[in-house]
């Protein structure tokens, strides 16, 4: 029986043998951030409301429908973080990494964040993203940086279906000619009224609409690709020149918007096939004029933000090989209580030599303890006995193959060494 308790709806959680995995993808993360010159930011759980409204926008879906909202004890309002870049902006600014000299300031975090969405297969309303960000340089050479980090991410993972979808959404110049060009465009379709608002507030979201009926219509919308002003055109050729020099596959996607507002420029999402409606892994693109909404100085940005729970899905459905380390490859199983006492030591010093170890504690007799060592997932059992005491030796079993040598005690911790290859 469980507890009178359960998890809050759409919240994903995630336990062992799957916490492992969501752990170890993780921290390959970490790895590539860290060859690519990326720190680490740890940062606020919740924020200032105002720093979403004006970060994200008004009129996305995230800050108008689905954010976290709560008054705390002084009446200020905070929310828990639907995304990560403005609050990572909001502390490179207000810890000044911008003036520390060298731009871009290139960092990166985790955690969990939070939007009140319908739940479903790959949707929660908590869930995990890794994000990075790139700020205060307008490099195309950092916009294809972030995605060949991201891109590299999910090879070293072992994912082979994943799409990258690329496109540009123009800048302060050219966008707001785009966007009254498509306005007109949208007013002559027959669409509800919802969606005839949504043409006055954010038209390029309707883009993005999802129902056949509506997406009848939009054959023949004007593209922003087709409307980029001669700079935008120039930087987004050239970040595609550059994904080409990496190797990287993408798929240029006009109709591609993003749900938040501060999008500028290069914009992109990872898609993978075998997630039916909850497709995008990961997402990002510049963020030119965010800093200045949030009241900074103009400092252009890019980053991404992955999605963990889809990524550990995609991995699933693939059938990907990549697996988290071994939780235990030696497990120590004693008979009578001197024996106990050694293998307790011996099990200590495994793991300072760097090999993952633990033993059957309670005293269990042979046939419990070696279930346990069974259950455990480790390569050999290291048993230890009286007899084995007295002849200062262990017995040493290989759990697949079943054969069990005599190793001398002196000699246990290197011979495991050896046969785990270290
Ligand atoms: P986003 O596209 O809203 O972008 O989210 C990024 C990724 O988070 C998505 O591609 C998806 O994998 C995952 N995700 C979003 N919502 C959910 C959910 N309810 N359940 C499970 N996974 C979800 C951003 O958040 C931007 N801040 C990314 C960015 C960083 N752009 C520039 N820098």
């Amino acid at each position: 029986m469980s507890s009178s308790f359960q998890a809050p709806k759409g919240v994903s959680e995630y336990v062992p043998p799957r916490a492992d995995l969501f752990a170890a993808i993780r921290q390959a993360f970490a790895e590539q951030a860290r060859l690519a010159g990326y720190g680490y930011l740890e940062l606020a759980v919740f924020e200032d409301t105002n720093l979403f409204r004006r970060g994200v926008g008004e009129s996305t879906d995230v800050v108008s429908k689905e954010m976290y909202t709560f008054e705390d004890r002084g009446g200020r309002s905070l929310t828990l973080r639907p995304e990560f870049t403005a609050g990572v902006l909001r502390s490179v600014l207000e810890n000044g990494l911008h003036k520390q000299g060298g731009l871009p300031v290139k960092v990166w975090t985790t955690g969990p964040a939070f939007r009140a969405e319908r739940p479903q297969q790959g949707r929660y309303r908590q869930f995990y993203q890794l994000d990075l960000e790139a700020i205060g340089s307008e490099d195309p050479q950092v916009d294809a940086e972030t995605i060949a980090i991201a891109w590299q991410w999910y090879q070293s993972l072992g994912l082979r279906q994943v799409r990258l979808l690329l496109n540009s959404l123009g800048c302060k110049e050219c966008r707001p000619a785009y966007r009254a060009l498509l306005q007109d465009f949208l007013r002559g379709l027959d669409l509800d009224e919802p969606t005839r608002e949504r043409i006055e507030i954010n038209p390029l979201r309707v883009l993005d609409d999802k129902r056949p009926a509506v997406r009848a219509q939009l054959t023949g919308a004007p593209l922003m690709a087709d409307h980029l002003c001669g700079a935008c055109k120039a930087h987004h050729d050239r970040v595609r020149e550059l994904l080409g020099d990496l190797g990287i596959e993408w798929e240029d996607t006009p109709t591609l918007v993003r749900g938040l507002d501060y999008y500028t420029r290069t914009t992109y999402e990872f898609d993978h096939p075998l997630l039916g409606a909850q497709s995008g892994i990961g997402g990002g693109g510049r963020y030119d004029g965010l800093s200045e909404d949030i009241g900074g100085p103009p400092l252009p940005g890019i980053g991404f933000g992955l999605g963990l729970d889809r990524t550990v899905l995609a991995l699933e459905a693939e059938g990907a090989e990549f697996a988290a380390p071994a939780r235990c490859e030696v497990f120590g199983v004693a008979l009578g209580e001197e024996a106990e006492r050694r293998l307790f030591a011996l099990t200590a010093e495994f793991r300072r030599a760097g090999i993952a170890a633990d033993m059957a504690y309670g005293g269990k007799k042979l046939k419990g303890a070696m279930k346990d060592a069974d259950r455990s997932g480790a390569a050999y059992a290291v048993i230890l006995g009286e007899r084995d005491i007295a002849a200062g030796s262990v017995q040493l079993k290989d759990l697949a193959a079943g054969d069990q040598t005599a190793v001398p005690l002196t000699e246990i911790t290197s011979t495991l060494k050896e046969r785990l290859s270290r």
